[in-house]
């Protein structure tokens, strides 16, 4: 089981040419709502992976829940742990450019409503991998990463959006995920050594005992455990929107880890998956399903 503990949004999205520059106003050429927040979008690629999930998070009493929340019920994730409250369901504010290029501003509304208490609806056990993100209180994120490691689960955080005071206990993940800049600047914060970015990856690995994953967009990935450096390609692809591409990837992640996948592995599907999420517009809808993952990755059908 991986359980979720994170955000739920309706995302607001403009199509426009190109990103206005500070004070300028463009014409917007198309406008859509689909469901999104980052600890959703992760929680539906997991279950789009093949993984039984669990979402704990917090909606408003509201039009936009219904919305928020229609995808992951099609993809049958387990939804007892998300509360109504009286703030409103989160919302993000997203331009994506021609280009694929975009900026997001997100509302956290309900999402600020995810507290402490509220991880007593997770039902934690042994061998679950709980996926976290920092778009609900830090405090609560912290205190899953404590519950988690008391239940012997495997924990994976996402650093973001980037929050600097969560600096101060990135290392009780087992896994970090954290796009390049992310990890610069948590590299700064730490004081991380090294004159380039693996070595930086390699001595955070070597203090903490634990696994860093960089994102590297088209790129690939970079992971850097106590003992070993990996790398994987992305996909050779031309982005239509890279909005959740992110999310994608720890979904598929962490489905990877549950279902035993090597390393290697699990990065390789993961980095697969994220870049085939860039292929379509908006966040969930661009989730690919776990047989398009293989299709990419020429995996034939399992008998
Ligand atoms: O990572 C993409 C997500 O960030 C969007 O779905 C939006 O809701 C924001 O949370």
């Amino acid at each position: 089981m991986i359980i979720v503990i994170g955000s739920i949004n309706l995302d607001l999205i403009a199509n426009v040419d190109r990103l206005p520059a500070p004070g300028e106003t463009v014409r917007g050429s198309g406008f859509t709502t689909a469901p999104g927040g980052k600890g959703a979008n992760q929680a539906l690629a997991a279950a789009r992976a093949g993984a039984k999930v669990r979402m704990v998070g917090a909606v408003g009493k509201d039009n936009f829940a219904n919305e928020a929340l229609t995808l992951l019920r099609d993809g049958k994730i387990d939804l007892s742990g998300v509360g109504e409250t009286f703030a409103s369901t989160g919302t993000a504010l997203i331009m994506v450019a021609d280009d694929g290029e975009n900026v997001i501003a997100v509302v956290p509304g309900a999402n600020d409503s995810v507290v402490t208490g509220d991880l007593s609806k997770a039902f934690m056990k042994k061998g679950d991998v709980v996926l976290l993100q920092q778009e609900i209180p830090l405090q609560t994120v912290e205190a899953a990463l404590d519950v988690a490691r008391a239940a012997g689960t495997v924990t994976v955080l996402n650093t973001a959006p980037f929050r600097g005071e969560a600096a101060a206990f990135l290392g009780k993940a087992d896994y970090v995920v954290a796009n390049e800049t992310e990890f610069d600047l948590y590299g700064e914060a730490l004081s991380l050594s090294g004159r380039d970015r693996p070595a930086r990856m390699r001595d955070y690995a070597g203090k903490t005992g634990r696994t860093i994953v960089v994102t590297l967009g088209g790129d690939g990935v970079l992971a850097a455990t106590p003992a070993d450096l990996l790398m994987v390609p992305a996909l050779k692809i031309t982005p239509v929107d890279t909005v959740g591409a992110g999310d994608t990837f720890c979904g598929y992640f962490a489905a990877g880890l549950s279902s035993g996948l090597p390393l290697d592995q699990a990065l390789a599907r993961a980095a697969a998956a994220g870049s085939l999420a860039c292929l379509k517009p908006g966040a969930q809808p661009a989730i690919p399903l776990a047989k398009e993952v293989d299709a990419a990755l020429q995996i034939p059908p399992a008998r």
